[in-house]
């Protein structure tokens, strides 16, 4: 598309654009001039939908005027309540419904999947993820290769860029298992890499990793709602991912997982992943329920599962392939502003549409503490992006409520910070 960097554009291109009525479904944070922050964290917390407000209260409605009855008579019913969840959340993980589960939470999810996949035996030992992976990550796969009573510092391997590069070629990654698939367990990786906002070829690392005997696990912290995934056909053996970035269920939601449903292997149970039917007789012997639902551990957080119902019935309606047409040309607008700040910035994510999703890693140029500064100046700009150390900031125009005017004003205020901060 040819882009043009005036606000007219912008404004033409947001006419145009089909799902543009969604942002009005979302609430909008405001800054101290009263207007809209021009939002683009969604890579970190999504905004609140507007029904969320409503099906929360309505929970609390239920409760309090049911008590304990509204774990079946409540109008959704609290005993079954991640089945309101499992089909939005297969349609965006590209998995049967059987295979994916709202439960609990992002790094604890990891560590129950990592608990019945990562079975180190002989010299076939170690966890490939990447380096500079998220601290969670790395914390949750470095204790679980000790818990077995194995050496971090020889299980775990972390695949680097090359010396100079910010991102990991996706040959890198096969080359590696090509060559080590023999000592490698389990791969670990990101949809998309959280500081860089590189998305990886999914398919392409669990044939790899197939290939080499090794299980494929995927963290999509960054990469649901936000990319295609087509988890069942692409064969992967396990994932997990938080609800709180792109699918906008509010900070501390529940987190969600999926296993291939060719898995039927021991984990770690707990009453809620014991079959409906005889849960409550309470017999000591576990009987799993089928798929997913037999991974999960304890009843659902109610109050925190409810706004994920509001936000999947906003991607349903929004359409998958049409986010994903709008999202393409949203961040590549947002590119050409920002390509026209260089020098003084640099972008880290790849230009490739198809190895990003909607979030662009920005890296500001010049002395130790300027991006620190020209964050700082961004922010009372009212433009809410984050920092990550030590040079770069994250904006992320999300294609259910940015619109290409806040590419344009985002841009914009980054230009005048930039001035502020020379
Ligand atoms: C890639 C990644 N892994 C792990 C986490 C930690 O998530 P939680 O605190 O929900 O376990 C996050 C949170 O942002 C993340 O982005």
């Amino acid at each position: 598309m040819n882009y043009e960097p005036t606000l007219e554009f912008a404004r033409r291109l947001d006419e145009a654009d089909p799902l543009r009525a969604l942002r009005q479904r979302f609430a909008l944070p405001r800054g101290g001039r009263g207007e809209p922050f021009v939002y683009l964290c969604g890579h970190s917390l999504g905004l609140m939908p507007l029904a969320a407000r409503e099906l929360v209260l309505e929970e609390l409605t239920d409760w309090a005027q049911l008590g304990v009855l509204g774990h079946e008579h409540a109008r959704r019913p609290w005993i079954p309540y991640h089945e309101n969840l499992r089909d939005g959340l297969a349609q965006l993980t590209g998995a049967r419904p059987a295979e994916v589960v709202a439960m609990s939470s992002l790094t604890v999810n990891l560590h129950l999947l990592l608990a019945a996949f990562y079975r180190p035996s002989g010299t076939r030992r170690r966890i490939l993820i990447e380096a500079g992976a998220f601290s969670s990550d790395r914390h949750a796969v470095a204790s679980q290769i000790a818990w077995r009573g194995l050496d971090p510092q020889e299980a775990l391997v972390e695949l680097a860029p090359a010396a100079g590069a910010d991102t990991i070629p996706q040959e890198t990654i096969e080359a590696y298992l090509e060559e080590h698939g023999a000592e490698v367990a389990l791969v670990l990786w990101p949809g998309v890499q959280y500081r860089t906002g590189q998305a990886f070829d999914l398919a392409g690392i669990a044939r790899a990793a197939h290939r080499a005997g090794c299980v494929a696990g995927f963290d999509l912290a960054h990469s649901i709602g936000n990319m295609p995934l087509a988890l069942h056909d692409i064969d992967a053996d396990f994932a997990v991912w938080c609800s709180y970035k792109y699918l906008n269920a509010g900070p501390g939601a529940v987190g969600g997982c999926f296993i291939h449903e060719r898995h039927d292997r021991p984990h770690l149970a707990g009453w809620w992943g014991h079959e409906a039917a005889t849960r409550f007789e309470m017999r000591p012997e576990f009987h799993a329920a089928a798929g997913a639902a037999g991974w999960q551990i304890s009843n659902p957080p109610i109050l925190s599962a409810a706004p994920l119902i509001a936000s999947l019935a906003l991607f349903e309606q929004a359409g998958l392939q049409r986010l994903r047409q709008k999202s393409v040309a949203l961040t590549g607008y947002l590119e050409h502003l920002l390509d026209r700040l260089a020098p003084d910035v640099e972008l880290l994510t790849p230009r490739a549409v198809d190895s990003r999703g909607c979030q662009l890693s920005v890296r500001i140029k010049g002395p130790n503490g300027r991006g620190q500064r020209v964050f700082d100046a961004l922010t009372t700009l009212d433009v809410i992006g984050d920092w990550r150390e030590p040079d770069t900031i994250r904006l992320a125009p999300v294609p259910l409520y940015n619109t290409f005017s806040d590419a344009f004003h985002g841009a914009q205020a980054l230009a005048q910070a930039l001035r502020l901060e020379p």
